[in-house]
């Protein structure tokens, strides 16, 4: 097989909302933030633009770059918690609205986690099915609408955007872009990042809507150690089942949650500052979309080249976690 990364695309609303934004909103401040987090802005979407509308953008650009047209997509992954809709899905919109009338359509759930599940998830598929050819898969949040404006220890980190990568099966080259993976979940503690209302638990009602029970809850410190854990772990994984050594990558490329997280996961690794790729400082924590951004900006920044090593790594809600080692 030869399925390689044959584009990339994103998109983020216009609106900007800075630090000194959120000090009119919240008792917080510019210093608290940048320290704790390494975050200084974040985009946020319309009110009236949807997970989908992001989306078709950052599939329009990444279809763009790869030559090809809506019709050859064979398929369409799309990782958010934000969907438009409980259902249809928003692969299903999107298969609707871009006429890619030939893709397969579905959507996943695992939160940050989700653009490197669902690129394992179309890998596995191409390399067991020769008809899919063209696979589509995207990262998209607009976490604007599950953020509680009013809670400090989370409105500060979150940020709305989509992007995605197309896997493309050529026939070309020797071997695959996906050399080794790992996902994995801690699954027996979700309160620590979930929204506990609006699903079949508790059923959207005015009582959960005004303990305000339909937005993000965190448990910001508990979720930091388990994340780097568990990114550190994975991550030794994948390398060590390649035979591959941190010295070797190109660039390591973790969620963009926090800079300490991501510090801590790059010095525990080994891997020296200058391959580690951040740019959380400008968009927040954009949970699925996040890992897709770095894609972006790396490949159309000329930062990546054929045959190089990229380790991707991410956690999130549910606890999901996982590390996905990609031979360019
Ligand atoms: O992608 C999904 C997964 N999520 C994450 O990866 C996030 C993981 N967690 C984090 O990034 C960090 O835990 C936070 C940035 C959320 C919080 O940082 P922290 O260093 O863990 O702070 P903390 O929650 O322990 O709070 C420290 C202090 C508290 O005050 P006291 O109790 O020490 O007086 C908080 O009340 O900072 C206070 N605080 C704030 N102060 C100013 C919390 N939020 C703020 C704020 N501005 N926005």
């Amino acid at each position: 097989m030869s399925i390689r990364i044959a584009a990339t695309g994103s998109y983020v609303p216009e609106r900007i909302l800075t630090n000194q934004d959120l000090e009119k909103m919240v008792e917080t401040n510019d210093e608290w933030i940048l320290e704790r987090t390494g975050i200084s802005q974040r985009h946020i979407a319309r009110e009236d633009e949807s997970t989908s509308d992001m989306s078709i953008i950052a599939a329009q650009r990444a279809i763009e770059m790869a030559g090809i047209t809506a019709a050859d997509l064979d398929m369409i992954i799309v990782a958010s918690i934000t969907g438009d809709y409980h259902f249809p899905s928003v692969s299903c919109i999107l298969q609707g609205r871009m006429g890619a009338t030939n893709a397969t359509c579905f959507d996943i759930a695992a939160a940050c986690s989700g653009l490197i599940t669902g690129i394992e998830i179309g890998v596995q598929m191409m390399r067991g099915n020769k008809r899919y050819k063209n696979v589509l898969v995207i990262g998209a949040e607009k976490l604007s609408s599950i953020t509680d404006w009013t809670d400090r220890g989370t409105c500060i980190l979150f940020g709305d955007a989509a992007s995605c990568v197309i896997l493309q099966n050529d026939g070309k080259a020797e071997d695959d872009v996906l050399v080794s993976s790992r996902l994995g979940a801690i699954g027996d503690h979700p309160q620590i990042l979930c929204i506990p209302g609006g699903g079949s638990r508790m059923p959207i009602s005015h009582e959960v809507i005004d303990k305000r029970l339909i937005y993000i809850k965190m448990e910001g410190s508990a979720v930091f150690k388990l994340a780097v854990n568990a990114m550190v772990n994975a991550c030794k994984t994948v390398l060590e089942d390649a035979q591959v050594n941190p010295a070797q990558l190109r660039w390591l490329v973790p969620h963009q949650a926090n800079m300490r997280i991501i510090s801590a996961v790059g010095q525990r690794l080994d891997v020296d500052d200058k391959q580690v790729y951040t740019n959380v400082r400008r968009y927040g924590n954009t949970s699925a979309a996040s890992i897709g951004l770095c894609l972006d900006e790396l490949n159309r920044g000329g930062k990546i080249d054929r045959g190089d090593y990229l380790l991707l790594t991410a956690f999130g809600g549910g606890l999901t976690w996982g590390a996905l080692l990609l031979k360019w």
